[in-house]
């Protein structure tokens, strides 16, 4: 394995009643002003939004409330969450959401406490935490993302027609309150892209080297085939609590940083799909969906024997009478079956494209990995959109 350091400063309350349980806890200590950060309002139609208020007029909490965070977070959303922060004087950041209502957050946190160009000097290159972030905390809504668990914040920059993140340990929420039966609610086409997120940010850490005999790819193998197992177990019965527990933790465990220990990591799909998202605002998880068997039959030969270990140790493939190739192929056919099966568009044409959509530029705009089995050119990122659409 490679050499590494771990940290994961954040405390997680996990499991049904987690949030009438241990909110009033978790917010001590953070000062008066909260600022309830959410979306379009799901968290109004579901209930959680009273049940959540109702706790934090309890303790005594003033507060200020920024709605409207778009999936797909915009960078100019973060600034005037931030501008808010500043205004009055906010001293925690409590969200309320999925992946795009976290992110947004902790743009927020940063960004009102940052006097210089946050952009440039957070999101386009590595930055320097030489000041201390607003405090965030997070109630979790949909699963998906692991935001609840890592400093990423992805932000789509509209100007700029770039979409970008970074993991800083800095941006970790403090805490994260995680309910599954706040889940339940989740829109079916929610369900599929989120769980795809899990299993390809998954795949994008096993799919690297080193291949030899370590802790993250046997950990990788287990969250993948119970990833898949949960979701057709939560799409069957959508109030399985069981199945819709797995499927918040499986997000996590993809994302809190313990499966990419002495891993190199891959993510040249989500390069990929970041840029397709900021031309055409498509849901990140359904934009994988699309990508992944089709990068995957480009890079394979490449990473041959992990390709085989991927199709026997995740889906049951029978090496019996094939071929390595045969059977590294017979993994990517079961993944892009098991995509159709759960109702995931296959095509970029399903995800909104169409004969306007400027393939080339998107693919020009994607920013190239170095640390995958195979670097790609642009020119075949190019071929890899055209084959999707
Ligand atoms: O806006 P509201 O009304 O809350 O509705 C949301 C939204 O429309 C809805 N939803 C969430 N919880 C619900 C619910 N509807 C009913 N009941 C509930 N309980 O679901 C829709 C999608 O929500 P969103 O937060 O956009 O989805 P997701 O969690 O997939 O987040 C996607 C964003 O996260 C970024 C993505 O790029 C994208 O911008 N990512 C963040 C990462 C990270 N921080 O580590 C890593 C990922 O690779 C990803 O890039
Ligand atoms: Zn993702």
């Amino acid at each position: 394995m490679k050499s590494f350091v771990f940290e994961n400063p954040t405390k997680v309350f996990f499991g049904k009643g987690c949030v009438k349980e241990h909110l009033a806890a978790a917010i001590e200590g953070y000062g008066k002003t909260v600022m309830l950060a959410y979306g379009g309002g799901s968290i109004k139609r579901n209930g959680i939004y009273d049940e959540v208020c109702a706790i934090l007029r309890e303790a005594g909490k003033e507060i200020v409330e920024f709605s409207g965070i778009m999936a797909n977070p915009t960078y100019a959303k973060a600034l005037e969450g931030a501008e808010l922060a500043r205004e009055k004087d906010v001293d925690l950041i409590l969200g309320v959401g999925g992946g795009s209502v976290m992110d947004c957050c902790k743009a927020i946190a940063l960004a009102a406490r940052y006097e210089g160009d946050v952009w440039r000097d957070f999101w386009e290159r590595t930055g320097v935490f030489d000041f201390e972030l607003l405090p965030v905390g997070v109630i979790v809504t949909m699963a998906g993302t692991g935001s609840e668990c890592n400093g990423g914040s992805v932000l789509t920059n509209e100007r700029l027609k770039v979409k970008a993140g970074r993991d800083y340990p800095a941006c970790n929420p403090r805490f994260a309150l995680m309910d599954p039966t706040y889940t339940y609610s989740v829109p079916r086409s929610q369900i599929v892209a989120g769980s795809f997120d899990t299993l390809s940010h998954i795949m994008e850490i096993y799919f690297s080297e080193p291949d030899e005999d370590n802790v993250s790819d046997d950990l990788s193998e287990a969250l993948m085939r119970n990833v898949i197992r949960s979701l057709r177990a939560a799409l069957a019965d959508p109030k399985d609590y069981t199945a819709r527990s797995n499927l918040m933790w499986d997000a996590s465990m993809a994302e809190n940083r313990i499966i990419k220990l002495g891993k190199r990591l891959d993510f040249q799909c989500h390069k990929m799909e970041h840029q397709i998202g900021a031309y055409t605002d498509c849901s990140h998880g359904a934009g994988l969906a699309v990508l992944h068997p089709v990068y995957y039959r480009h890079i394979y030969k490449d990473g041959l024997s992990k390709f085989k270990r991927f199709a026997v140790e995740v889906w049951g493939v029978s090496p019996d009478g094939k071929t390595d190739e045969e059977i590294a192929r017979a993994g990517i056919d079961a993944l892009e079956a098991f995509i159709r099966e759960v109702g995931l568009p296959s095509t970029l044409r399903g995800l909104g494209a169409d004969g306007k959509t400027d393939l080339k530029t998107i693919a020009d705009s994607c920013e190239i990995v170095s640390s995958n089995y195979r670097q790609l050119t642009h020119a075949e990122i190019l071929e890899i959109f055209e084959e999707c659409f």
